[in-house]
């Protein structure tokens, strides 16, 4: 069966703990449309999860397969995607979010922190230098997105909501 196509697509970014899976469910769910997470895609298409991938392989690794799976699902027009919070560092799906909606969810450090609470499962946690690397991503973020929003002390379906007005 042919798989339907999207002419709207939706790209979530931001740092770890800004809510882009939970926000990119209800915005999908809200248009009755497919959602994926792209991090998700990657641990069931590899068979393992991130942080062994990160532990056996190494970051750069990860980083080649997550490139390859963004590539496919903005190929393939999921409609709303939820990519890892490193994903739109790499130059070149930096380009490949050109051509779409993409909405930077913002969070402060503190409250990124407290929503993951050191979730064993994100590597990255497990480094010293967090907040250098949000520091330094937020710029980055800054540039790709055509939307920004604050999600600060607010709701996940809140800010879906917001996200939707503003399509
Ligand atoms: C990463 C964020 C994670 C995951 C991986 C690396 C990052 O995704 O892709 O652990 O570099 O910020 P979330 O932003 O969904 O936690």
């Amino acid at each position: 069966p042919q798989r339907r196509r999207y002419a709207l697509m939706v790209v979530l970014i931001g740092f770890m703990g800004a809510g882009k899976s939970t926000v990119g469910r209800i915005v999908a769910d809200l248009l009755g449309a497919p959602f994926v997470d792209s991090d998700v895609l990657i641990e069931r298409r590899e068979g393992r999860s991130i942080r062994e991938m990160f532990d056996l392989h190494g970051e750069p690794y990860f980083r080649q397969i997550e490139r390859a799976v963004v590539a496919e699902l903005l190929e393939d027009r999921t409609a709303v995607v939820a990519l890892g919070g490193g994903a739109a560092l790499d130059p070149e799906i930096g380009r490949m979010l050109s051509s779409h909606t993409v909405v930077y969810l913002q969070v402060p450090y503190e409250q990124a922190m407290e929503r993951i609470n050191g979730d064993a499962f994100r590597p990255l946690l497990q480094t010293s230098g967090v907040r250098k690397v949000y520091e330094r991503r937020l710029p980055v973020y800054d540039a790709l997105a055509t939307m920004r929003i604050d999600t600060d002390g607010r709701r996940a379906d809140d800010v879906a909501v917001e996200i939707l007005r503003a399509l």
